[in-house]
This record gives C-alpha cells, sequence and structure tokens, in this order.
C-alpha cells in the first residue's frame, strides 16, 4: 500500500496537505492537532507523524468515549511513538452536572445536552487551547451543513487564535482512500456503520443513504448539532447566502 496507488487527484490533495501542515509547523510552532481519533483525524496524525512535523496533538476524553475510540491512543503510540495529551473534564463539574440532572440529560433538552458538551468538551478544549496561538481540525465541509462554509484557516473568535481546517475540501471518499492507500489505521467502529463517531451515548450507527452526521444527537434537528468546539459553525451564513434563502 503506496500513495502511488491513489488517483493523481488524491496524490496532490495528498502532498498539498503535508505542505500546509508543514507550513502551520513553521508559522505556528505552538499549534497542536485536536483529534477526536475518527478517520479524518486519523489522517491528520499519520501526516504529522511520517512528516516527523513538531506539533503537539491531544485529544479530549469526555468520559463517555467508546472503548474503541480509546484504544486508538496505544495504536498511535506503537505506530508511530507518539502520545496524544489528553484533557479530561473537571471532575467535580461532572459530578454537579450528573448530580443535578442525572447521567442521560443530554436526551432531554438542547439545553442540557449543550451543559454536557460544555463541562466534558468545551472546558477541557479551553484548557488544551490556552496560551497556543493555532489549533489544526478534522472538520470537513461536506460533513454537514453547519459545515458548508468551513475555511480552511480563519480566526477563532470564541478562543482568540487562529483556527486550520486543512480537511476543510476532502470529501469523504478522499479520506477513505487515502486512508487505504497508505495503510493507515483507523477505529473499528468505522466498519461498523459509524462514519462519525462521538461519544458513546450521544453516537448510533448510520443506516444505509443516511447522512454520515445522521448518528450524531441524532434525537436533534441536523442544524443543532454542534457541540461547541466549533462555535463559528453554529453562526449564520453571510448575508449573500441568507438573501438566497429568502
Ligand atoms: S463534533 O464537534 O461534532 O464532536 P466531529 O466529531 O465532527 O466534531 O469532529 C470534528 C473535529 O473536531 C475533529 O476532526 C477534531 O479536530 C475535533 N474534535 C472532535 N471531538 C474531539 C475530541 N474528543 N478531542 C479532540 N478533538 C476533537
Ligand atoms: Fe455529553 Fe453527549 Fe456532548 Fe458527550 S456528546 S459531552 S455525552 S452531551
Amino acid at each position: 500500500m503506496t500513495i502511488s496507488t491513489l488517483d493523481s487527484c488524491r496524490q496532490r490533495l495528498w502532498h498539498e496537505l503535508l505542505k500546509r501542515l508543514a507550513d502551520i509547523a513553521r508559522r505556528f510552532p505552538d499549534a497542536a492537532l485536536a483529534s477526536s481519533l475518527a478517520a479524518e483525524d486519523m489522517v491528520l496524525t499519520h501526516a504529522v507523524c511520517t512528516s516527523q512535523l513538531p506539533l503537539e496533538m491531544f485529544t479530549l476524553d469526555t468520559g463517555r468515549l467508546h472503548s474503541e475510540t480509546l484504544g486508538m491512543l496505544d495504536v498511535i503510540r506503537s505506530q508511530y511513538g507518539r502520545t496524544l495529551t489528553v484533557y479530561r473534564p473537571l471532575p467535580q463539574a461532572v459530578e454537579q452536572h450528573v448530580a443535578a440532572h442525572g447521567a442521560f440529560a443530554f436526551y432531554e433538552s438542547i439545553e442540557l445536552r449543550k451543559a454536557c458538551c460544555g463541562i466534558r468538551k468545551v472546558e477541557p478544549l479551553r484548557r488544551a487551547l490556552a496560551g497556543r496561538h493555532a489549533w489544526i481540525t478534522g472538520q470537513r465541509r461536506s460533513q454537514s451543513q453547519t459545515r458548508e462554509h468551513l475555511p480552511e484557516e480563519e480566526h477563532d473568535a470564541a478562543f482568540d487564535l487562529r483556527k486550520f481546517n486543512p480537511l476543510a475540501a476532502w470529501t469523504e471518499d478522499d479520506v477513505w482512500n487515502v486512508v487505504r492507500a497508505l495503510g493507515i489505521p483507523y477505529n473499528p467502529l468505522h466498519d461498523q456503520g459509524y462514519p462519525s463517531i462521538g461519544c458513546e451515548p450521544c453516537t448510533r450507527a448510520i443506516r444505509p443513504g443516511e447522512d454520515v452526521r445522521a448518528g450524531r444527537w441524532w434525537w436533534e434537528s441536523s442544524a443543532s448539532r454542534e457541540c461547541g468546539l466549533h462555535a463559528a459553525n453554529t453562526k449564520l451564513p453571510p448575508l449573500a447566502v441568507v438573501t438566497r434563502l429568502d
């Protein structure tokens, strides 16, 4: 399995990705890759590790992840000899939330779901990004309607630093062609109907023909399915687009 088994378009995508990541590392030596340990982030991890870029990589262990997801931390250690920094929620905040609302309050309302994401994801992310000048995500435009205007580089107003989405233009097929051609390890849940993987109680397998993020917070409308890590995605689209929708 090598890069040469990819078509020329995807070879170009891969080489552009390596160039872009090297450029980010040069411009922002303290930039960090946020990894959910899903396929997109494994593509980025593979690129960072094989290029020996000195970028930190971290994951947010919400305490509700699948064991298969956490298992990827060991896979990365044995395959690449690199360790991800793991950020966890503040135990007291989790205890208070669970004592007040129960362990499955996220099913009750969007407000309680966002409160849980706030405690388990957003606050730890704030700590992970503190003092940094840039971060890198594996988001793609075609993942959801909330991401269709995703830029490759933006100012993250919520956390006040640069944010890079180097896979913004990649399709689901691009990701999987590169994963297979380069033999990139991936979360086994992807082979069990989970194209998108978050916390265990908030992710289900999808049925054939369903949207790739249909299994995330499936009980909510697709417009609200963001957890606060990517605040810009929940803002209104540019004015020109709003006008067209009218
Ligand atoms: S989410 O906001 O709906 O959970 P999604 O699963 O699509 O996001 O992942 C988009 C990007 O957000 C990932 O590529 C990764 O950069 C970041 N991300 C999501 N979850 C985590 C996590 N648990 N730890 C670190 N980064 C994450
Ligand atoms: Fe809580 Fe679900 Fe958000 Fe995970 S995805 S932090 S379990 S609401």
